[in-house]
């Protein structure tokens, strides 16, 4: 494959890697009668929220905020901000995009209730709730089965805001999928009391939303899970693979980088800093450095400055030169998307297609 043409630091798509990815997820949701709504904050295209919709196997699309929304809305019918909706901004666009398309959103406090139900009724749409529950992240999510019952009937008593179920987030679980079984077992047991007590309150929960990339692969051991919402699988990165959720043939998404300078002994310098790679060390392997040298694999991205990749290459037995191309694959995909105006699109055998990165910087 050659990356001579593109101006570097370039992310790269590889297709056919995309398409196996995606693969692979739909067979295991179909497998274990899952649904699956993608995230799609790692990849902010419409085009492959389609693919996941059209050949991915996803039920439907899920976002993190508003402005997201916006944009996927016109890859899929039915769509998930899993993320809390409070402010009236924020609540008036999602209302409008519910008088368009089946919306739900996800929250964890009455004040998001009130501000959706008023910004809902005056647009005259519905908006869908999931209670989201805290399974042990800490980020947000009520924190008892109690409070999210509380807060269901809350949901169920306000005006245009149908209860549709429950959500969470299992980002604390990073371990490797065959040393999942017993935090999966906590978040289950959290998960059945909830499930219970709400139908002994006549509420039920239609949807019942989890799954991170991490854990996608065991989600059947969480009994109740009706869907699951993976994001980084479409591509994968340093992160996954170190985490052993994937393999490095499985990381779709590469930055090719030029080398720009080899002055210091023992280093070479990439076109690629803050700036492209982000500063996101990886999770399970924090001193591995700032991504993986695909052609050098005993090199390490010590350092980064804004656009400098400061690359140690003192134990490479052979070393790039100034002007080479070399690939990386980051530690963490997703922020690096959202810094690209347009990623390329690679086809076997074809140059390289330019793909705008729709909803790049919607973070409102
Ligand atoms: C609420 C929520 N759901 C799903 C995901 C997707 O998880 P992953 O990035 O592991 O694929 C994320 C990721 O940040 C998230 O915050």
């Amino acid at each position: 494959m050659t990356h001579v043409e593109l101006p570097t630091p370039a992310l790269v798509i590889d297709a056919e890697k995309v398409r196996r990815n995606l693969r692979r997820m739909a067979e295991y949701a179909a497998a274990h009668g899952l649904k699956l709504r993608p995230h799609t904050k790692t990849h902010k295209s419409v085009m492959l929220g389609r693919m996941q919709t059209e050949i991915g196997g996803a039920a439907g699309l899920t976002v993190a905020k508003a402005g997201e929304a916006a944009v996927m809305i016109d890859a899929c019918d039915d769509l998930l901000i899993a993320y809390p909706t409070v402010d009236r901004l924020r609540c008036e666009a999602v209302a409008e995009l519910a008088a368009r398309k089946t919306v739900c959103v996800g929250l964890d406090s009455a004040a998001a209730v009130e501000a959706l139900s008023a910004a809902a009724t005056s647009a005259g749409s519905t908006v869908g709730v999931l209670v989201e529950l805290d399974v042990g992240m800490h980020r947000v999510g009520v924190q008892s089965p109690q409070a999210a019952v509380a807060l269901a009937q809350k949901v169920a008593r306000a005006p245009a805001l149908p209860f549709a179920g429950l959500m969470f987030y299992p980002g604390h679980i990073g371990t490797k999928p065959d040393e999942q079984t017993a935090p999966l077992a906590a978040v289950e047991a959290m998960l059945g009391e909830t499930l219970d007590l709400l139908r002994r309150g006549g509420l039920e929960a239609r949807i019942v939303s989890g799954g991170s990339t991490p854990t996608a692969m065991r989600s059947h051991l969480v009994r109740g899970l009706t869907e699951i919402r993976p994001g980084t699988y479409i591509f994968n990165d340093m992160n996954c693979v170190r985490g052993g959720f994937a393999a490095l043939d499985d990381c779709a998404a590469r930055v090719v980088c030029t080398v720009v300078s080899d002055v210091v002994p023992g280093q070479v310098v990439i076109d690629a800093g803050t700036k492209t790679l982000t500063s996101d060390r990886c999770g399970p392997a924090p001193d591995s450095g700032h991504g993986h040298v695909v052609e050098y694999p005993a090199a390490k991205i010590t350092r980064l400055t804004e656009e400098h990749g400061q690359v140690d290459v003192s134990g490479c037995d052979r070393v790039p030169k100034v002007g080479d191309q070399v690939t990386v694959i980051p530690n963490h995909i997703c922020p690096c998307v959202n810094l690209q105006d347009r990623v390329y699109w690679q086809e076997l055998g074809e140059a390289p297609r330019p793909l705008t990165v729709d909803a790049r910087g919607r973070v409102f």
